[in-house]
């Protein structure tokens, strides 16, 4: 067996046996997960979503750790009622719609809404994540897969969920020396209509494993270039402002690295996500010159942190926006992984914990498509026989 970590063991460290790549055998392991291997990291992709399911690497004292949420078997992801979009490619538009209306050329184009329902919405006030059955609902195909890489595919049908036209893309992971790369490709065949994807992964850089706090509110970050964020409403639907992050704010994270938790003890922290939420949920933007090489060590989107572990992760990426999330809507209620955990003292409940974690989405400016005062149709609209969209994000993990 490749991926098992020793399930409810006592033992005082996990076994040692994930990262060690066995023979390539070119089919899923008996929990319907692709595995793949790099030097010091290895990771398992289901076909749910294109999600990763597992991302292993040692921690500072050389113990495996498994620092994304997930589940433990390919057939749950279609059994789980709260779909939290787990580590999967939200599409074909990631994030919010308002309204769940767009114009193109001028003519009005009304999806699926699947958020906020009320008395007169029943379905939702807006669409969230591409719909009700999104992207991130669907099983894609493995188009490929190697030792170190997988690729799956999508075709996202005309009128799907109510977009226009027909989308085809491909999903690329692979890893390296301490790298998980993703490259998202998608493709407008029949008629204009928006993309927009990003990864939805769900961070916890101790996997779980602190034995002091099961919370990722330790964990520091670091934004560079994000001194601006998209304002939203109180249901987190963009407003049109751009706003800025004064030095030392609830949302500054450019000026140095700071603990999330600290943020929490900031003015402005409650409502910040929204009506009646206290943490973060929101869309910085990445303001680097233009003309960048987004690979060059300058070009960081974000840097985040666990001291515990020691596991930094070290975000690049050709997108220019990103949004976080502390995983305010946590509730206690979704198990961890049997990767994941305390293992020798029931410290902590075995479930994920509000604040327990961190996602990062590598994306464009959230409902730019409604916004063309922002001047992000060219990385936001396609059409038949343009430019094809392309998202590229590396993730270099250290010890640091
Ligand atoms: C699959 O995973 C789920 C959740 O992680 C777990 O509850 C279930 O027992 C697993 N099923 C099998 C057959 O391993
Ligand atoms: C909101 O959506 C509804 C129903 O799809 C539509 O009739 C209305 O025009 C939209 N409002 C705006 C401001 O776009
Ligand atoms: C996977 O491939 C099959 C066979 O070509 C196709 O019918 C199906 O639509 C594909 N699935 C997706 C999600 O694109
Ligand atoms: C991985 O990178 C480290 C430092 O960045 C280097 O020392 C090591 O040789 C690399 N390993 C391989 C197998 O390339
Ligand atoms: C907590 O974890 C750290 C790091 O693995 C370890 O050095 C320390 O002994 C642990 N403390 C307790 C009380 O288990
Ligand atoms: C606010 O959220 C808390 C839980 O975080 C909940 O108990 C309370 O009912 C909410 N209040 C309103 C007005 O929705």
């Amino acid at each position: 067996m490749r991926s098992h970590l020793l399930l409810g063991a006592t033992a005082l460290l996990l076994p040692s046996v994930t990262l060690a790549a066995e023979a390539f055998t070119g089919s899923p392991d008996p929990d319907g997960k692709y595995w793949i291997h790099g030097e010091g990291i290895a990771a398992a992709f289901v076909p749910y979503g294109a999600s990763i399911s597992n991302l292993i690497i040692n921690d500072q004292y050389g113990i495996e750790r498994d620092i994304v949420t997930g589940f433990d078997n390919a057939s749950y992801y279609h059994i789980d009622k709260q779909h939290p979009h787990f580590g999967g490619v939200p599409g074909r538009y990631a994030n919010r719609i308002k309204n769940s209306t767009f114009k193109i050329d001028g003519e009005s184009y009304h999806i699926i809404p699947n958020e906020n329902p009320t008395e007169s919405h029943p379905q939702g006030l807006n669409t969230l994540h591409g719909g009700p059955d999104g992207w991130d609902w669907r099983d894609f195909n493995v188009t490929a897969y190697t030792a170190n890489s997988i690729t799956f595919s999508i075709v996202d049908p005309d009128g799907k969920e109510g977009f226009p036209g027909e989308v085809v893309s491909y999903i690329t992971y692979s890893l390296g020396n301490l790298t998980w790369d993703a490259t998202m490709i998608a493709i407008a065949t029949t008629k204009k209509t928006p993309i927009m994807l990003s990864s939805h992964t769900y961070w916890n850089l101790d996997g779980f494993a602190n034995n002091q706090t099961n919370l990722a509110l330790d964990h520091e970050l670091w934004m560079p270039y994000s001194g601006q964020r998209v304002a939203v409403d109180n249901i987190l639907i963009p407003t049109g402002e751009i706003l800025s992050n004064p030095e030392g704010s609830v949302n500054d994270f450019w000026s140095k690295p700071k603990r999330i938790g600290d943020g929490f003890k900031q003015e402005g922290i409650e409502g910040n996500c929204g009506f009646n939420c206290t943490g973060y949920d929101n869309c910085w933007l990445v303001n680097r010159p233009q003309a960048h090489n987004w690979r060059s060590p300058d070009s960081l989107v974000a840097r985040l942190h666990s001291p515990w572990s020691g596991i930094q992760l070290d975000i690049f990426s050709n997108q220019e926006a990103f949004q976080m999330y502390s995983c305010n809507f946590q509730d206690g209620t979704m198990a961890l992984k049997s990767t994941q955990g305390l293992f020798d003292e029931p410290k902590f409940p075995r479930t994920i914990p509000k604040y327990g974690c961190v996602v990062l989405e590598v994306q464009d400016y959230i409902d730019g498509i409604n916004h063309p005062e922002w001047g992000r149709q060219s990385k936001q609209i396609f059409e038949p026989a343009g430019d094809p969209y392309v998202l590229q994000v590396r993730h270099k993990f250290s010890i640091a």
